[in-house]
């Protein structure tokens, strides 16, 4: 089956966050929004008509989560990830940040450590401040151009008495997709310490042909404490729908994460949630083969395009996700230079590197999920600003 990724779809006047919020996030609306992670492509076509079936019936009451969602579940991690999940693993939620939210608030008391690693996607912070927890930083070390988690530092942290480890995994914004020998380490390290793992595998399924993902979760042994956020809302480009699950084989800790949404009352999804969901997970393999191909050609027209025309914005190559970080230190500007440089001169609408917390300055989050001739519209516009 062919799949279309290549025709504009315009998005202006949708309400959506990545379109109709640039005035307020740059100050102008005169950008290509490229930073929300969102695709601008259409959902596979099993989405759109599971919500256009379940649009037939015209009530809209308080629903259920069906066994097929659950089964649908433990189907697309047994066939896309050799995970093989209990169906009474499974946790439905409203999301994968309140999921963080919540984890924070049912693993770690107020003033207790929770872990998190820099430069990270931003709640994963005030999951932990906002919540009166303390942060304990374990930034990654960036070795020329590539990012490994700080082992010895890690352990470090978990000295400090931190109970909960947040762990990005694909990591955004770097791109890495943790290999099964760092995975282990990390997993060594939280059974010496008695941590408890939020492992946010929301990115598993943007992985990059060359790289393959493990699901934390896999490799777990009985006694270790991992509680897995997953979603299709990246994959299939539903985040506006919201739903998520979390997979926790632990019955205490699961337990604990019931009762903490509870506590907050949230848990209600709605009919087209479910739908889309379940759509999603029972067919559409096809449509995230072809969106994986076509993403792999962009980010790969990407690095050529940077290395031959701006060479001095360096892609730090990512394994997986379509957010792609770029290691802009070399133009020789601030932060607010090159903010302004980008919305300014550029009309780019990037997420600032300094969002994502230390060893994010000088660097910029360019969000690679749309049409190809926008990217290329964009370099360009990059490169002619930089040459002026
Ligand atoms: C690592 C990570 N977790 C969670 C989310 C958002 O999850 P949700 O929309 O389900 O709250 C994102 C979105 O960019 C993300 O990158």
């Amino acid at each position: 089956m062919e799949f279309d990724f290549d025709t504009p779809i315009s998005r202006e006047q949708t309400n959506s966050v990545k379109f109709d919020g640039r005035q307020y996030y740059f100050g102008t609306t005169d950008v290509a929004p490229v930073w929300v992670a969102d695709m601008d492509f259409a959902v596979p076509e099993c989405v759109t008509q599971a919500l256009e079936e379940r649009l037939n019936h015209p009530v809209f009451g308080y629903t259920l989560y069906p066994e097929s969602l659950y089964q649908s579940i433990t189907d697309w991690f047994e066939r896309r990830h050799q995970w093989k999940i209990e169906r009474d693993w499974i946790l439905m939620a409203p999301g994968v940040v309140p999921s963080l939210f919540a984890a924070v608030r049912a693993f770690a008391n107020e003033g207790e450590g929770v872990i998190v690693q820099p430069p990270v996607y931003f709640p994963f912070f005030s999951a932990v401040t906002t919540n009166n927890r303390k942060l304990l930083l374990n930034p990654l070390r960036e070795i020329d151009g590539h990012y490994e988690i700080d082992f010895e530092h890690l352990e470090h942290c978990a000295q400090q008495g931190a109970k909960l480890l947040m762990l990005c995994t694909p990591h955004n914004p770097v791109g890495r997709v943790w290999s099964e020998q760092e995975l282990k380490n990390v997993l060594r390290i939280a059974r010496q310490y008695n941590l408890t793992i939020l492992s946010d595998d929301i990115h598993a399924d943007l992985v990059y042909s060359e790289s393959t993902h493990i699901m934390l979760g896999r490799l777990a042994q009985p006694g270790d404490k991992i509680i897995t956020t997953i979603a299709p809302n990246k994959t299939f480009n539903i985040p506006g729908l919201g739903l998520s699950a979390l997979i926790i084989p632990d019955d205490e800790q699961r337990k604990a994460m019931k009762t903490m949404f509870e506590t907050l009352h949230v848990g209600n999804t709605n009919p087209f949630s479910i739908v889309a969901f379940e759509a999603a997970y029972r067919q559409g393999d096809e449509w995230l083969n072809a969106l994986m191909k076509y993403l792999q050609g962009t980010r790969d027209f990407v690095a050529a395009y940077l290395q031959k025309n701006i060479p001095q914005i360096k892609l730090i190559r990512p394994e997986a996700t379509y957010l792609l970080w770029l290691d802009c230190r070399e133009l020789g500007m601030t932060d607010p230079q090159l903010r302004d440089f980008f919305v300014k001169q550029c009309k780019v609408g990037m997420n600032p590197g300094t969002v994502f917390g230390e060893g994010g300055s000088g660097f910029m989050r360019m969000n690679i999920g749309t049409t190809r001739e926008s990217i290329e519209h964009i370099l360009l516009s990059i490169r002619e600003s930089i040459n002026k």
